[in-house]
């Protein structure tokens, strides 16, 4: 069965002394560890010592929200997937949409950041969703569907079934209009059928997908309720202790 996961994605916020106090609010909230992995995606500069934290707590994981598609060199101001290998991360974000967006990160481009990753022993959660001008046409599927061709179909099926997918509409994200379950599940439930096309129906069956966008712990059982909805990537009710632990109970397995 399939893995349930959560994942708080920071984003650009925090500073060092708030991550740490943040991450060990949530810890001290959980006697036991969670029904899945709880993931928290920290700034760069963080990894080490929010890292630090989670070791010793079965059941929770450090990753990093980026890293460069290229292995090393002279790319001032970026970060490899070795290095945070060596701090510690175990998962990636890759593609989120702000980065397709204000980062230009095209299809090969993360292509290359998920081989990468997968390289060096790191998750990816690799993310897709739409603009809302594409949902109004009705042409949500097809977008999405072309994201993960593009910059997943590559991939032998034993590598393909080492990912996380997360489904983030880009209209739901940051703006309180969170996907109905319905909306989510929809699409979930599409991507998962793609993938037993391209691959076997038990690789589609073995991957998460995540839903992320505006999910918070109001509507968090709802979302996690639906049938391919194996959890979510939470942003902004993330970064508050009691709303992410809230998130992390409505986990369903
Ligand atoms: P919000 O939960 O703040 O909408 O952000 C979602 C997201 O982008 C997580 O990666």
């Amino acid at each position: 069965m399939r893995s349930f996961i959560v994942a708080g994605n920071w984003k650009m916020n925090k500073t060092l002394e708030e991550g740490v106090a943040l991450v060990r609010d949530v810890l001290a909230r959980f006697d036991q560890p969670p029904p899945g992995p709880v993931v928290f995606a920290v700034p760069f500069p963080f990894l080490q010592a929010i890292g630090a934290l989670v070791r010793e707590r079965p059941g929770f994981y450090l990753a990093a929200q980026n890293c460069h598609h290229e292995e090393k060199g002279a790319y001032t101001g970026e970060v490899s997937a070795d290095m945070l290998v060596s701090v510690g991360a175990q998962y990636v974000i890759v593609g989120h949409s702000e980065r397709r967006q204000y980062f230009r990160e095209s299809h090969e481009q993360l292509a290359k950041k998920v081989d990468l990753a997968l390289s060096r022993g790191l998750t990816p959660i690799f993310c897709c969703g739409e603009p809302l001008s594409v949902r109004e046409r009705g042409n949500h599927v097809p977008y999405v569907a072309r994201q993960l061709r593009a910059s997943l179909f590559h991939l032998p099926e034993a590598d393909l079934s080492r990912l996380v997918i997360a489904y983030e509409p880009v209209w739901a994200i940051g703006t309180g209009k969170t996907a109905t379950a319905a909306q989510a599940q929809e699409m979930h439930a599409a991507l998962r059928s793609l993938l037993a096309r391209r691959y076997s129906p038990e690789v589609a069956q073995a991957i998460p997908i995540l839903y992320g966008g505006s999910c918070n712990a109001q509507n968090a059982p709802d979302l996690f309720q639906q049938p391919d909805v194996d959890g979510g990537l939470i942003g902004g009710a993330s970064l508050k202790a009691e709303e992410f632990a809230a998130i992390i109970r409505a986990m369903r397995r």
